[in-house]
């Protein structure tokens, strides 16, 4: 969710304005993602790179994270929304966990949607702590295994699914630390505009692109694997 700064400065307004548009941008996407076919869509809220931004703009995100998990509660239970928080919980304040525990809480059977918000998340540390559970694992694992790992380093949960899709908004081209080891095959989509442009109309046309992409996984393109038939019609 990139751009919101750049989207605020563009305005002559202040950056905490970028990230409230940002937020409202957040609720239409969310909105929209189930009839969009949709089921797991996660966010990348707070890197835990962004601690080293000023403190008054870290602390404008930290109310809005709160404000929104507060906010979308119950029209989340209404939508059948379940909201789950990635990342570390120990650098968050009281308050901000104690909206994280209600909120995954009064959630938890949301079946349309799995909303998955990044917050003080980091993929490299993620993967390190998937290293550190390897040691009390009785062989070593394979991808699956190790995928669960990762997932219980990053959420206390496993089960965590590859990203098929990755979108980033704001124009550049970088994984800044993201869904390292579940994007292994995803497919980008690197966007110019700023993260509050973007719409359920910009998400449409993503993922009528993304169908268009032949996702092959390291195998050959199906025309290729039907052989020299394929060839001699041509
Ligand atoms: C990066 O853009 C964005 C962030 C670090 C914060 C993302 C937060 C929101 C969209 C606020 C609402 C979120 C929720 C879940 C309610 P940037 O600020 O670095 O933009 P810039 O590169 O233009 O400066």
């Amino acid at each position: 969710m990139d751009g919101n700064g750049r989207w605020a400065e563009g305005r002559g307004v202040p950056r905490s304005a970028g990230h409230r548009a940002g937020g409202r941008a957040v609720e239409r996407v969310v909105t929209a993602a189930p009839a969009a076919g949709i089921r797991v869509l996660t966010l990348y809220a707070f890197s835990s790179d962004n601690w080293s931004r000023p403190m008054p703009e870290v602390a404008t995100l930290m109310h809005l994270f709160a404000g929104y998990l507060r906010s979308e509660r119950e029209r989340a239970v209404a939508n059948g929304v379940a909201i789950e928080v990635l990342g570390r919980r120990d650098r968050l304040s009281e308050a901000l966990r104690r909206e994280i525990t209600a909120t995954e809480a009064a959630t938890a059977g949301g079946a349309r949607l799995l909303l998955r918000l990044a917050v003080d998340y980091s993929a490299r540390d993620a993967l390190l702590g998937a290293a550190h559970l390897v040691a009390e694992e009785t062989a070593p694992p394979d991808r699956a295994r190790f995928a669960d790992l990762v997932a219980l380093a990053t959420h206390g949960r496993p089960g965590t699914p590859p990203v098929d899709l990755l979108i980033r908004t704001g124009g550049e081209q970088r994984l800044s630390d993201f869904l390292l080891w579940e994007c292994a095959y995803a497919e980008l989509f690197f966007l110019d505009l700023m993260w509050p442009e973007f719409s359920p109309g910009v998400l449409d046309d993503v993922l009528a692109r993304f169908r268009t992409r032949e996702r092959r996984f390291g195998a050959l393109p199906a025309s290729a694997s039907r052989g020299h038939l394929h060839l001699i019609r041509r």
